[in-house]
C-alpha cells in the first residue's frame, strides 16, 4: 500500500485516539478543526482556519471515557470510529 502524509493538522499527527475522562454535567468543547494547541479541546483557533470549523459542544449526561480521533481519519468526526488501524499514513 503506498503511504499517504498524514493530514497537516496538529490534532491529528497521532496513531490513537484522545482519551477524555468526562465528569457528568461538565460541558466540553472538543476541536473539530485540527488546528487546536490543547487538542482535542477547543482553544479557539478555528477563528483563524479557512472554514471555520466550530467546536462540537458536548456535556456528557454521565462520568464517561471520550474517544477522540487522533489521526484525522475517522468517518464520524470528531469522535474515533477504530480507522486508526487502517490510515494509509501510518
Ligand atoms: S484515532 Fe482516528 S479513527 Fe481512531
Amino acid at each position: 500500500m503506498k503511504k499517504i502524509p498524514p493530514p497537516d493538522e496538529p490534532m491529528y499527527q497521532r496513531k490513537i485516539p484522545y482519551l477524555i475522562k468526562a465528569a457528568e454535567g461538565e460541558p466540553l468543547a472538543i476541536c473539530r478543526c485540527g488546528h487546536s494547541k490543547r487538542a482535542p479541546l477547543c482553544d479557539g483557533s478555528h477563528v483563524e482556519q479557512p472554514g471555520n470549523d466550530t467546536p462540537l459542544a458536548y456535556t456528557p449526561e454521565r462520568d464517561e471515557t471520550l474517544y477522540v480521533c487522533g489521526c484525522g481519519g475517522s468517518k464520524s468526526m470528531p469522535w474515533c470510529d477504530g480507522k486508526h488501524e487502517e490510515c494509509p499514513w501510518w
